[in-house]
């Protein structure tokens, strides 16, 4: 069924665990995120991110629709999260369109105006009864641009300022630089565990994970024992669909029917799913 994202990351601190959450770009990910879960038997929110929006045309709806339907014949809870928002259009389309979470993130303007920015959205979040979670410090390589060095000052997320950021803004969660990076092709950040633990202590809401892609499994386990709840998981899924299907058509060359190979791509992504909730469900905290 159709889930709220606030009401899962509750259980999953309660349970001192992560839930992991994955974006979707088409109809098949929305499927294959949802098959996977139901493998594991566990809850799992389903991202659209701004970035997946430009490439539905600039259109929320169809996606969110199909999602949300597929949401609610789900065995396991799905929530539905919009993810990387800067537009304030956007934004406001996410009651309407069936999410319960957004992350509103203008992480890369300087401090002082990204908690104005972000308290302003918080208010207008709460207010429609929508979980809001913000990002400080910068995990970069979002929009195709390349990393910044995560060793640069203001890259990473400073435990003093995300405590008073979070009293200052009221955001629900908070989104955490400690040496990830999005759009990753290769397992090999390496996490400032020590860093994790000086937010975990400063901060009291959920910490979120972005650019788990990059993570090796073990540094996941550590992240979610150091305080991570919520593990945000994108091109690992593009990862397993782009080589299933490129496997499946070299093949097959005289394959014409998309569902062929689209039904390849779509089981490459949901055995990662389950994998990847797999090495979650094995990291609660101690
Ligand atoms: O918000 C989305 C995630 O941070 C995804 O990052 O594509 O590098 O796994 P990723
Ligand atoms: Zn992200």
């Amino acid at each position: 069924p159709l889930a709220a994202t606030g009401a899962l990351l509750t259980r999953a601190a309660e349970a001192r665990s992560a839930v992991a959450a994955f974006n979707v770009i088409s109809l098949e990910h929305v499927e294959a995120v949802i098959t996977g879960a139901e493998a594991a038997g566990s809850p799992v929110v389903l991202q659209v991110s701004e970035n997946a929006v430009g490439f539905r045309h600039g259109r929320l709806l169809p996606l969110a629709r199909a999602a949300t339907a597929a949401a609610e014949h789900a065995r396991v809870d799905v929530a539905l999260h919009l993810d990387h928002v800067r537009s304030d259009d956007l934004l406001r389309q996410a009651p309407a369109a069936g999410f319960s979470s957004v992350m509103y993130d203008v992480s890369r303007l300087p401090y002082a105006e990204n908690l104005a920015a972000t308290a302003v959205a918080v208010d207008w979040a709460h207010a429609q009864g929508l979980w809001i979670e913000a990002e400080l410090g910068e995990v970069g390589g979002k929009d195709g641009r390349p990393a910044p060095d995560p060793h640069a000052p203001g890259a990473r997320t400073d435990p003093a300022e995300a405590r008073e950021f979070v009293a200052g803004t009221g955001v629900d969660a908070l989104a955490v630089a400690i040496g990830s990076a999005h759009a990753m092709t290769t397992r090999t950040a390496a996490l400032d565990h020590d860093l994790l633990s000086r937010l975990s202590a400063a901060v009291p809401v959920p910490l979120v994970l972005h650019g788990s892609s990059g993570v090796p499994d073990e540094g996941l386990v550590a992240a979610v024992a150091g305080g991570i709840a919520k593990v945000n998981v994108g091109t690992a899924l593009n990862i397993a669909m782009t080589g299933s299907v490129r496997r499946f058509l070299a093949d097959r060359p005289e394959a014409v029917d998309p569902r062929t190979y689209l039904d390849a791509g779509r089981e490459a992504m949901a055995r990662e799913v389950t994998r990847i909730i797999g090495v979650l469900a094995g990291a609660g905290r101690t």
